[in-house]
């Protein structure tokens, strides 16, 4: 299976698909990795990795349809199939959301539909909650609102903070992604719009 990762920033995730690839325990291949922030770690580890890199800055582009074009058309010369999100930190819109329909993953740490958005770790120490996690979902016009996928708890102890849980979040992140995807490979028709019909 070709995929695509999109991501902004340290790209540990970017890393941990990218190892199982390796390993030979994830039967795909990542095509390309799309950045919206031309400093971001994740493309050093794109590099090492020989992955081709499109990045590009949203400020030199009037519109997101125009930058979204540009991404479209680089994932459709690699026969791109599934567009997996680690960390992009901006809502995929209609341009890829019609290009790849049902077809675009997300990660996000927490349990949603509670704290979708930034800093989702923070918003749930706030809150007081014992139990966080991890979500895979598909992507939609929302703010991580999306059909779900898989989803693994996470416990908030006395006295942890943020960089605590994000730890345990990133354990469990960098195990489920990897792991989710291969569903992917195996369980997976798609139909004639391009949407996948079924999963395990
Ligand atoms: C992860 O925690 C993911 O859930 C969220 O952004 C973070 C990306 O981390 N969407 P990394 O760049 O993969 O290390």
């Amino acid at each position: 299976m070709k995929i695509a990762i999109f991501a902004s920033g340290s790209g540990s995730n970017f890393q941990a698909i990218q190892d199982e690839i390796k390993k030979g325990r994830l039967d795909a291949s990542v095509e390309l990795l799309v950045c919206d922030r031309k400093e971001a770690f994740v493309i050093e580890r794109a590099l090492q990795a020989q992955v081709p890199v499109f990045s590009f800055n949203p400020k030199e582009y009037g519109s997101k349809e125009e930058f979204e074009t540009e991404i479209a058309e680089e994932l459709r010369k690699r026969d791109v199939e599934l567009l997996v999100l680690a960390g992009y930190m901006r809502l995929i819109g209609p341009t890829l959301l019609r290009a790849y329909p049902g077809r675009i993953v997300n990660i996000h740490p927490s349990l949603l539909p509670s704290f979708p958005g930034k800093d989702a770790i923070s918003q749930a120490i706030s809150a007081g909650v014992k139990v966080t996690g991890v979500t895979v979902h598909f992507v939609d016009e929302g703010m991580d609102t999306g059909p779900i996928i898989a989803q693994e708890a996470v416990s908030i102890f006395q006295g942890e903070g943020a960089e605590d849980v994000a730890a345990k979040i990133h354990a469990v992140e960098h195990r489920l992604y990897p792991e989710v995807l291969g569903r992917f490979t195996k369980d997976v028709e798609f139909d004639a719009t391009g949407r996948f019909t079924r999963m395990s």
